[in-house]
């Protein structure tokens, strides 16, 4: 995304979380759903291009993990930013901690899921909170969710399927929602648990993506070549085609950088994406979601101008009112506060309008 808006945007959210108001902007949140092991994890690992979710066969995710994230433009991280310093997690169950290292993040949430769920495949509907910092990056916020599934085991309550569909559609149901529909390529779209649940919940196909993954391991001669030209479910906002690390790289710790490498290599050079590769893999989905992000900003406007106008409002009276010298610091703050939501205004303005061409599409 623009480093521009971002900027912007931050400072605007920063301004209002100084004078109480959270959100002011309402930013989408971005949610994965799909069967189990489909790859939901993954994706939402590649999208943030770093490595902090666990990821595995079987039923890995068993908690919510919502995660306010930093949008990084699609940009891949650089092996250097992995040690920036700049960078770190914090979790809300350990309020002050920072976690520079992304290993530990991921083992945070590993023994987080198990204080609460046991270590035998139960589940539990409350997230985890993690917040993601970075300089010059947006917040937003991404759900990892427990995969859809029929038969319980282990732990398992009888009543697994409900249980986790009320879970997921919790989320989903949100207006602000942006639902990634995951399908493995290897299945049979018409049976995706992911596209039918989103289905019932925006039956418009507005807020949702598909993401068909696994595409490296189709059958020779097999592709989704007719998915993607929206021949069998055809879904407004389409489809993206990705390669993620499999099991094996998995275990041999394979980095992003070098999976987003393959995952491009793959697309380019395969008979049935060749002419297509730039609408394929990772890149292209950040890419489509900033898009979304742009039209939902542009679309909330009216309502962040009303409340800027309101947060002015109040702020001129309370400066008004303040007229006290000994109250010397709430002042300074509250005209900080004034400074930068009036910077803001005309900022926001000039960006959106320098904008206007690709909101147009
Ligand atoms: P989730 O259960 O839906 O969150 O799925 P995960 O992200 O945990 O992935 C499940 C398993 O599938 C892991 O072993 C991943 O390595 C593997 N996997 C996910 N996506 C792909 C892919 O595109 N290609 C390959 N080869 N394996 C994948
Ligand atoms: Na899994
Ligand atoms: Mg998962």
């Amino acid at each position: 995304m623009d480093a521009q808006l971002i900027k912007t945007i931050n400072k605007l959210q920063d301004a209002f979380t100084t004078v109480g108001v959270h959100n002011p902007v309402d930013l989408p949140q971005i949610v994965v759903i799909g069967s189990q092991s489909s790859g939901k994890s993954s994706v939402l690992e590649n999208i943030v291009g770093r490595d902090f979710l666990p990821r595995g066969t079987g039923i890995v995710t068993r908690r919510p993990l919502v995660k306010t994230k930093k949008d990084e433009d699609a940009a891949p991280s650089t092996p250097e930013r992995e040690e920036n310093p700049d960078e770190w997690g914090e979790f809300l169950h350990k309020p002050g901690v920072k976690f520079y290292d992304f290993s530990k993040i991921r083992e945070e949430i590993v023994q987080e899921t198990e204080a609460k769920t046991g270590r035998n495949a139960g589940i539990s509907p409350l997230p985890i909170n993690l917040r993601i910092f970075s300089p010059n990056v947006l917040t937003l916020t991404l759900v990892d969710l427990p995969g859809m599934t029929k038969v319980p085991i282990g732990d398992q309550p009888k009543d697994i399927e409900k249980q986790i569909r009320d879970m997921i559609s919790k989320y989903i149901v949100k207006p602000n929602a942006i639902i990634l529909a995951v399908t493995a390529g290897n299945t049979d779209l018409a049976n995706s648990d992911g596209l039918k649940f989103a289905r019932e919940v925006d039956p418009e196909g507005s807020r949702t993506i598909g993401v068909l993954t696994k595409i490296d391991l189709m059958d020779q001669g097999t592709d989704v070549v007719d998915i993607l030209a929206g021949r069998v479910i055809p879904l407004r906002l389409g489809y993206v085609p990705v390669v993620n690390r499999g099991q094996r790289d998995i275990e041999a710790k394979k980095r992003i950088t070098a999976a987003l490498e393959y995952e491009k290599n793959f697309f380019e050079n395969h008979p049935s994406y060749r002419t297509k590769a730039q609408y394929c893999g990772t890149p292209f989905l950040a890419r489509k979601l900033n898009m979304i992000l742009m039209h939902h900003i542009r679309n909330t406007l009216p309502e962040i101008k009303a409340k800027i106008q309101a947060a002015l409002a109040k702020y001129q009276a309370e400066l008004a009112s303040i007229g006290d010298p000994m109250d010397e610091q709430s002042g300074q703050q509250a005209s900080v506060v004034l400074n930068i939501v009036t910077e803001f205004c005309s900022e926001f303005r000039s960006v959106i309008e320098g904008h206007s061409h690709d909101l147009s599409s």
